[in-house]
């Protein structure tokens, strides 16, 4: 199965040129699943909900979004893009998976919302869900960015089956380039995580956001790396049923072992 991340450099509040480019990625790179950024259609840093409003799409019915899946079911591709979502006056944070059978897309809402996210999205309520890429007998597990610093996130989707873990991203420090192996060790699952790069400023303040885009696999080895700064486009095979043997030796298994009365908040 061939994972796709494309490292893209949005263009801030330009959801036309944005989505001009994710459906000239979509028509020219090869995959089998395809993974854009956090809000790659509108670009990341607002702080105000009525600047970012007109760049929102609203599920099951934007036009734009109903184009995506479109083209997901005639390329036969799994394709996950970050964009701004409303619905009615709520507005969220979220990542559509647009599958092959449309009856099986989803939308995910960012559970963990970061610094000044507060201001404009409401937190996620779709909670952490797979979809099950029949085709490749691969289930597949969403988190947005942030959620990265919860090992809960990925812990629930490694215990709903989850093959591989796809995070699309709008990274601001490195540390999480050292969690995502982890998380993908802890739980043996892939992690692909699609950064976005460039910087956006707004009211003096500048974010960077670094690129460096990865692909795990399930021993937390880096299978892909995209460099720092660049708009780039990396792939990796992966087989997803390898994951589902959580034994690491002839005794312990990682799922097994786990002793849930012993945990607490
Ligand atoms: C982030 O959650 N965009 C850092």
């Amino acid at each position: 199965m061939l994972i796709t991340i494309v490292q893209s450099l949005p263009k801030y509040a330009d959801t036309a040129s944005n989505l001009d480019f994710i459906h000239r990625t979509i028509d020219t790179v090869e995959a089998d699943l395809l993974v854009f950024p956090e809000l790659a259609t509108s670009g990341y840093f607002f702080t105000e909900k009525s600047h970012i409003l007109p760049h929102a799409l609203t599920w099951n019915e934007s036009i734009e979004l109903k184009d995506i899946q479109e083209k997901a079911t005639k390329s036969d591709t799994v394709i996950v893009i970050g964009f701004p979502e409303k619905e009615g006056d709520l507005l969220y944070n979220s990542a559509g998976i647009f599958m092959p059978d449309a009856t099986k897309s989803r939308v995910y809402r960012k559970t963990h919302l970061f610094y000044k996210e507060h201001l404009i999205f409401e937190q996620g309520n779709t909670g952490f869900f797979c979809v099950h890429d029949v085709k490749h007998d691969c289930k597949i597990g969403i988190m947005i960015c942030y959620d990265w610093r919860f090992p809960e996130a990925a812990r629930t989707l490694a215990l709903q089956g989850a093959d591989i873990i796809v995070c699309p991203s709008n990274l601001v420090t490195t540390l999480s380039g050292k969690v995502f192996p982890a998380r993908a060790i802890e739980n043996r699952v892939y992690v692909a995580v699609a950064n976005r790069a460039g910087e956006e400023s707004l009211d003096g303040e500048t974010l960077l956001f670094r690129g460096e885009s990865a692909i795990y696999d399930y021993l937390g080895e880096r299978i892909g790396m995209a460099s720092f700064g660049n708009e780039e486009i990396i792939h990796a095979e992966i087989n997803p049923q390898e994951t589902r043997n959580k034994a690491f030796n002839s005794v312990n298994d990682i799922f097994k072992d786990r002793k849930p009365e012993m945990y607490y908040d």
